[in-house]
């Protein structure tokens, strides 16, 4: 049958101006408040730019799919994103970006990630070493687990120990003040076209000095990798090759994918993992259940086939993602008519998803705001709609390094929870960057498993 778009109906525009202003400071409560006082379809408007707020998952596979046929792009976002990421994956666009994908995708195939094991697994192990001997009962595991996370992406995308490099600090501060300074960017461009920034002349200018620097640390990387390839990702990236077509990527295309996933690789991870560790410190059952798990596969070598077998351990990792998704909304905006959840949307709508906000929907999920891993083993579990959980986004452009961070993910965590327990009886609330992270750094008491 085919529907006119006329048989549709057009959404009334909500009065969204205070949750938008808010969203400069606190995007997360602008996102809530939406949904909760208009619902799971929301069509507002912000300075003349209107806003589609869409949190059903029926809705979200929709917009998928109509930005697979090209009926939605995220090229508004390309300016504010282009100082950081330039043309890599994160802001490509069209046969560019299909060019690179592709030559990427086979790096980060289930198949070929079980290449980085040993350097996880040894990373893994001398902090796990690193924690036995400290005479500590308290330790900051945020602060570890940055660390720690760090060490192995220099060490897999560079193939350098962090212990031999001069500027690892300058480095550090300069991710750090990107991961701040990002998001007023994303949410000023969004709403704004990017004018509210001029009200932050600051705030972009130390954006800015940060992007340089780790611009210049990644290309100093790079040159010498042309200069000797090895096994690390860069000298992986600059072999990749399109077997079809011959493709394979400039200079200035490797600096950007670097870029990008150095950027993107990092801190998503170290929040995730640091929301676990709080989580399961809260919650002695919980703990309880993966410990159990991991005594019972103790001697099993943390391979991927092996790692499996931890499917309550696996569960907790998607609960803390299903809680506090790093990435918590996504934008996209409508490049002529369209219809999404029997809605007529005009051309130029900015379309927002928000993982926060669909996997806290109580019409979806048994108990929306607990830690409760069964979530991800219930039989009702097989019935959820796939975009009920959405942690590493969905359609063209989901993540790359979804196998991958899982994988380095679950054998950080079985690599610590066989040796101890963690727990904790602090409130660490959501503080937003461009990534969802605590608001301040976990601390946690560490016991070992035989005690
Ligand atoms: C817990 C960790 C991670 C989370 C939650 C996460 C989440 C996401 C999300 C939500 C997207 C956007 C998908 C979309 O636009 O629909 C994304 C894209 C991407 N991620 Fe991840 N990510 C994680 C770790 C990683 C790691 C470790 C890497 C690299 C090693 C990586 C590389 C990328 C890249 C390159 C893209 C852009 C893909 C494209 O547009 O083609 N991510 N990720």
């Amino acid at each position: 049958m085919v529907i006119l778009k006329s048989q549709h109906r057009m959404l009334n525009e909500q009065s969204i101006i205070i949750p938008v202003l808010q969203s400069i400071r606190s995007p997360l409560n602008a996102l809530t408040t939406i949904h909760r006082c208009y619902g799971d379809l929301v069509l507002g408007r912000f300075l003349n730019k209107k806003l589609l707020f869409v949190c059903k998952p029926e809705d979200i596979e929709e917009v998928y799919n109509q930005e697979a046929k090209g009926l939605l792009s995220r090229d508004f976002l390309y300016h504010a994103k282009k100082s950081l990421f330039g043309d890599g994956l994160i802001n490509s666009k069209g046969r560019l970006w299909v060019n690179q994908r592709r030559i990427m995708q086979p790096i980060f195939s289930r198949d070929a990630i079980p290449e980085w094991e040993k350097v996880i697994s040894e990373e893994a192990e001398s902090t796990k070493n690193k924690l036995i001997n400290t005479t500590d009962a308290e330790i900051n595991i945020s602060k570890e687990l940055k660390i720690l996370i760090q060490r192995t992406f220099i060490r897999i995308l560079m193939g350098i120990s962090v212990d031999n490099m001069s500027n690892r600090d300058v480095l550090v501060k300069s991710i750090n003040n990107i991961s701040k300074g990002l998001l007023p960017l994303m949410v000023a461009e969004i709403i704004s076209n990017g004018k509210l920034m001029w009200f932050m002349p600051n705030k972009k200018r130390q954006y800015q000095e940060a992007v340089n620097q780790l611009t210049a640390f990644v290309n100093q990387e790079i040159a010498s990798k042309y200069e000797q390839t090895g096994h690390d990702l860069i000298s992986l990236l600059i072999q990749a090759k399109d077997k079809k077509t011959g493709y394979s990527m400039t200079k200035e295309l490797l600096k950007d994918e670097t870029v990008n996933l150095f950027f993107a690789g990092q801190d998503t991870t170290i929040n995730t993992l640091a929301w676990f560790f709080y989580l399961i410190g809260k919650n002695e059952a919980v703990h309880k259940k993966i410990t159990d798990e991991l005594i019972k596969y103790k001697d099993d070598p943390l391979t991927l086939e092996n790692l499996a077998k931890l499917s309550y351990t696996k569960a907790s990792l998607y609960e803390t993602l299903r809680l506090y998704p790093s990435t918590t909304a996504l934008a996209t905006q409508a490049l002529e008519d369209i219809v999404i959840g029997g809605q007529n949307i005009a051309k130029g709508t900015t379309i927002i998803l928000s993982m926060y906000v669909t996997h806290h929907h109580n019409k979806l999920w048994e108990r929306p705001n607990e830690f409760y891993p069964e979530h991800f083993l219930n039989p009702s579990e097989t019935e959820r709609h796939k975009y009920a959980f959405f942690p590493y986004g969905g359609g063209l452009h989901n993540c790359i390094g979804r196998h991958f961070v899982e994988m380095e993910m679950m054998i950080i965590i079985a690599t610590l929870l066989r040796e101890f327990t963690f727990k904790t009886d602090a409130d660490v609330k959501e503080a937003v960057s461009i990534t969802l992270k605590p608001c301040r750094d976990v601390i946690v008491t560490l016991m070992p498993i035989s005690e």
